[in-house]
């Protein structure tokens, strides 16, 4: 287990935190692996009632680390990582919440059409540069976020790489709550602690119920996933990030 991801247990709640706040927790290879275990293990575990995503104050997520894009752009191997923690992800049955402070950046952002319950702090940001990094929306948002939120505020976000305020991000449906920086992990923990005291099948059904057509998902995760390796690789791509690498500041 990779320690910029710490799994925890606290009761029936498993934690998955992001920890590598030098990088903002940006995500390595290593770490959608160590997420999507996590996830497999506390969806096979019937003493875990509750998944948990959290990052480090300041930084829920710079996104996937663009390090590692530019090795796959330039011809290096792609893996299984990043694909298996989407459908652990997609597919997890249990409820899934998640907590942001600051910055929610790639699938920092898309990572919570998938959660259930996702509080955020005021200064938070939601942002998804793809289409300038040459690349197309992933996790499934083409499909998730329009559903969510309409499609001129998806395209706004997923097309346009506008950035949402939280206030933004909870107006689209892509929040639940607000809440102060001081108070946001006892929020998210008191909402995990009363979803894990719930009759477990009810709300697995009942959140299954919600989410509808999952063949529908993991299609799309499918379609995007072709197209994103495909310009991953392109021209294009590898100019935006090594230009990212080679940035002043
Ligand atoms: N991948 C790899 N490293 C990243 C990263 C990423 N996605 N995001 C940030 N970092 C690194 C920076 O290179 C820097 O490393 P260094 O200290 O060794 O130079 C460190 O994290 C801090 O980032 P910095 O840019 O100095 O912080 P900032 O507060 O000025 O800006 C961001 C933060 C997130 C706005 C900016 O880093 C950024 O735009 N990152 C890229 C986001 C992105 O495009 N993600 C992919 C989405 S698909």
């Amino acid at each position: 287990m990779s320690d910029h991801i710490l799994v925890e247990r606290t009761e029936a709640v498993q934690v998955i935190r992001l920890n590598r706040p030098d990088k903002k927790n940006a995500i390595t290879r290593a770490m959608y692996d160590a997420m999507a275990k996590a996830l497999r293990e506390g969806e096979a575990d019937d003493a875990v009632r509750v998944h948990v995503f959290l990052g480090s104050p300041g930084a829920f997520s710079s996104g996937n680390d663009l390090q590692d894009f530019l090795a796959i752009a330039m011809g290096g191997d792609h893996g299984d990582d990043v694909w298996d923690f989407l459908i652990a992800l997609a597919t997890a049955t249990k409820p899934v919440v998640s907590g942001v402070d600051g910055l929610a950046i790639g699938i920092g952002t898309t990572i919570h059409l998938h959660c259930d319950m996702t509080f955020a702090t005021p200064g938070s940001l939601f942002r998804t540069p793809f289409t300038d990094l040459a690349l197309v929306p992933e996790a499934a948002s083409s499909l998730l976020a329009p559903r969510i939120m309409g499609h001129q505020r998806a395209f706004a976000l997923l097309g346009m790489g506008e950035g949402f305020t939280a206030e933004q991000a909870l107006d689209a449906g892509l929040i639940w709550q607000i809440v102060e920086r001081d108070h946001l992990e006892d929020e998210v923990m008191a909402a995990a602690g009363a979803l894990e005291k719930k009759p477990p099948k009810a709300l697995q059904l009942a959140k299954k119920l919600m989410k509808g057509d999952q063949e529908q998902v993991l299609a799309r995760l499918r379609d995007e996933g072709e197209l994103f390796l495909q310009q991953l690789k392109s021209d294009e791509a590898r100019e935006a990030f090594t230009a990212f690498m080679a940035r002043k500041k």
